[in-house]
């Protein structure tokens, strides 16, 4: 049988990862994300149902390369049932005759989420096949939690860590935004806590992708600046290339763990991008930053057969551009925040 066709873009890179979100939805309201007040939420019935989203996933499967799956939001877990849709997408096997080193196993399905409902939900996720976690975490203080979030939960994240780590996800990430004047004086400390807890941290330069528009490049802390902030209390050596995940990675000397800096704004990772998205209300992106999208509702709501929806994708994927220009004068900030794209 003949293989799936690899999704090539035209700069030459190749697609293998979809990033789903589920609801634009979310139950913090983190400053540097979106306003307290005043986001409009997608109306219901534009927001594709799970068999819909897990229609695209498997086109998206075995028409092309696809081979790894992750659940975004908004905050993907305040969805109904959750569980019932890791069900549909962990079921998805990758084709005997893909050239993935995952051919014929289930695909490499994961969830991004804040945490604050894994206490109760982790084990379920598990047990349905969701294989990894990524949790934000921006500061271990409470006081500066609520500021941050607007939302005095942190206790909840933190059992939703342990939750998480104790139904056995492997790995578990936490995922740490850093803003100057913010909580950049907690590097360390969060770098500690990941040690502490034997997961890897990745500290994540501040993206112009907040509803409010409120992001400054001056709020950005750098790679540079967080790794020797690191270094100098705990040595640190870099690991080799990273492929196509936004993350470098460095590990520790004296042999306890790794950390990670996802560099978006100082050292873009574009030139490696296997990334595209589908928005909750079924638009694809081919990039966090794209000013287009192409409506694939439309055509999972008019009949459309598979054809035709790998069809559009393979147009969409088309149109990737080269990288976004964050910094250049010819940056345009795409139009909908990056709770409503997908983180
Ligand atoms: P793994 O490496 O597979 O664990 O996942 P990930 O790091 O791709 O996923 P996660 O959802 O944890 O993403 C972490 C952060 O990476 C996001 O919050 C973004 O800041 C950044 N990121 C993910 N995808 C992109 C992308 O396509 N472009 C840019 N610029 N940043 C991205
Ligand atoms: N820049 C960088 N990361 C962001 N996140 C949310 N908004 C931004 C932004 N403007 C992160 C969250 C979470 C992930 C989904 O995206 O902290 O880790
Ligand atoms: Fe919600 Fe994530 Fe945005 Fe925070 S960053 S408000 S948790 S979508």
């Amino acid at each position: 049988m003949e293989g799936p066709a690899d999704l090539v873009d035209p700069y030459g890179r190749t697609v293998r990862d979809l990033r789903i979100s589920i609801t634009d939805r979310c139950n913090f309201r983190c400053t540097y994300c979106m306003p307290e007040e005043g986001l409009q939420w997608l109306p219901r019935e534009d927001v594709l149902t799970y068999e819909e989203l897990a229609r695209v996933a498997s086109i998206c499967v075995s028409w092309f390369g696809v081979d790894g799956i992750r659940i975004t939001g908004g905050e993907p877990t305040v969805r109904a049932h959750l569980p019932r849709l890791v069900r549909m997408l962990s079921g998805i096997v990758v084709p005997e005759a893909s050239s993935s080193p995952l051919a014929g196993k289930p695909i490499d399905l994961a969830l991004t989420t804040n945490g604050a409902t894994l206490g109760l939900l982790a084990p379920e996720l598990r047990a349905a096949g969701l294989q990894r976690i990524n949790i934000s975490l921006d500061t271990l203080d409470r006081e500066r939690f609520r500021l941050m979030t607007r939302r005095d939960e942190l206790h909840r994240v933190l059992d939703g860590i342990d939750a998480a780590i104790a139904a056995g996800f492997a790995p578990v990430k936490l995922n740490a935004v850093v803003q100057r004047g913010v909580n950049d004086d907690e590097v360390v400390a969060l770098a500690e806590f990941g040690r502490d807890k034997g997961v890897e941290v990745r500290f994540i330069e501040w993206m112009p992708l907040d509803a409010q528009g409120s992001w400054e490049g001056g709020a950005v802390v750098s790679q540079d600046e967080i790794v020797s902030a690191i270094h100098a209390v705990h040595p640190l050596e870099q690991l080799p290339a990273r492929g196509a995940a936004p993350a470098d990675r460095w590990r520790y000397l004296d042999g306890r763990g790794t950390v990670g800096v996802i560099p978006s704004v100082t050292k873009p990772f574009c030139g490696d991008c296997d990334r595209v998205r589908l928005t909750a209300d079924g638009q694809f992106r081919t990039c966090l930053f794209a000013t287009d999208e192409f409506d694939l509702r439309a055509l999972l709501r008019g009949g459309a057969d598979d054809g035709a929806i790998a069809a559009e994708i393979r147009r969409a994927v088309g149109t990737k551009w080269a990288g976004h220009r964050i910094g250049d004068v010819a940056f345009v900030k795409p139009r909908r925040s990056m709770s409503q794209i997908g983180g």
